[in-house]
């Protein structure tokens, strides 16, 4: 089938080719992210494939239509930048990537909290410039403290394990708490305001919702303990950035680290260095020695490119074959769950 891809880099279309040698789509990639204004790119497309930060939302949608699509294959896990409704309005259907590597993202997660609580970047950076000193880089050993895991699905779990490995106490929030896992994996489920209260290193991997949008406001962060390590790999607008650089500046939190940001859109992914950054928020939090940003980076290993490749590649197959579409995602799914109780 032929397939426009948008917001392509050299990794994607690299993982895209080599798994499309054995399902013989006709791949077009396009650089541009997916937007009403470039949705033009598709016309005479049956199918698009998107990422996290394209706009698919009821204009665009409506374009696509215009010029022929049927089904937009998103090559990423959320799909909170699909507007499911729209797309069910024209009949064009959606499917995810439900799971390609929990690994990929937990780990990057992990990778933040080791980075910021052991001063890495700061360190690298001195050494370069041949300062030995270890003034300003001392953190806390992981092993004792209490962790909050805020999600406890595919990512959460792996989170969790890790966490556990290095014998933290772990303290997990879910809407849908698992009784069973909490026994196997030695944790204890709690309020979300209990494990903003008592965690060390609060790790965020919820879906994007309207129930959980902001979950992480000035309140919540007035909860959590000085000094806490927070660290975002879920979706950006989880935090309210405006709160968390009050937080900052106010010396309450220990330490940030996100990979996504609430306006990351036409920012990550993108080399705008030689730019100025027009976002003033984003900019100020790069200013903290204590603030660590990767740019939604989290799934980037070869094994999570893969097997994104491969869920949709065959859920382009399946809808072209007029299979079941075991990876579609419709309006009547999206959790709607009431804001997370603080
Ligand atoms: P999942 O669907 O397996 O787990 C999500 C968990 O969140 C579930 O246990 C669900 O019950 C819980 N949940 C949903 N709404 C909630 C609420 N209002 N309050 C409390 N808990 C709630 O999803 P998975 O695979 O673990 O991914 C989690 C999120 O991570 C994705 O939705 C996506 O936004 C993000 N992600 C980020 C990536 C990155 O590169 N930074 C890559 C992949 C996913």
């Amino acid at each position: 089938m032929r397939l426009a891809v948008f917001d392509t880099h050299r990794y994607d279309r690299e993982a895209l080719e080599k798994t499309n040698a054995h399902f013989g789509h006709a791949l077009t990639f396009f650089e541009p992210r997916l937007t009403l204004q470039t949705a033009k790119l598709a016309d005479g497309f049956p199918a698009v494939c998107s990422f996290v930060n394209d706009k698919v939302d009821a204009a665009t949608l409506a374009a696509l239509h215009g010029g022929g699509v049927r089904l937009v294959a998103a090559r990423s896990a959320g799909y909170n930048h699909v507007d499911l409704e729209a797309a069910q309005r024209l009949d064009i259907r959606v499917t995810r990537v439900p799971e390609y590597s929990p690994h990929a993202v937990a780990e990057h997660a992990v990778a933040l909290v080791l980075s910021l609580n052991r001063h890495i970047p700061r360190a690298f950076a001195r050494v370069r410039d041949w300062n030995f000193s270890l003034d300003g880089l001392v953190g806390f050993d992981l092993a004792g403290k209490t962790v909050g895991v805020v999600g406890t699905g595919r990512i959460g779990r792996v989170a969790v394990r890790i966490f556990r490995g290095f014998g933290c106490k772990v303290l997990c929030y879910d809407v849908a708490p698992d009784a069973d896992f909490e026994r196997e994996a030695g944790v204890a489920f709690v309020p979300l305001d209990v494990l903003f209260a008592e965690s060390d290193v609060i790790s965020l991997h919820v879906p994007l919702t309207p129930g959980t949008r902001h979950m992480v406001d000035a309140a919540a962060l007035a909860r959590m303990k000085k000094g806490v390590l927070l660290i975002n790999t879920g979706r950006g607008a989880l935090i309210d950035s405006r709160a968390l650089l009050d937080a900052l500046k106010a010396g309450r939190i220990g330490g940030a680290g996100l990979d996504v940001y609430e306006e990351e859109e036409g920012i990550f992914f993108q080399d705008l260095s030689g730019q100025v950054l027009q976002d003033d928020v984003l900019a100020r939090l790069l200013t903290f020695p204590n603030v660590l940003v990767t740019s939604h980076q989290a799934f980037l290993t070869h094994e999570a490119l893969a097997n994104i490749a491969e869920t949709t590649l065959a859920s382009v197959m399946a809808f072209e074959q007029g299979e079941p579409l075991v990876n579609e995602v419709r309006a009547e799914q999206v959790l709607r769950a009431p804001p997370a109780a603080k």
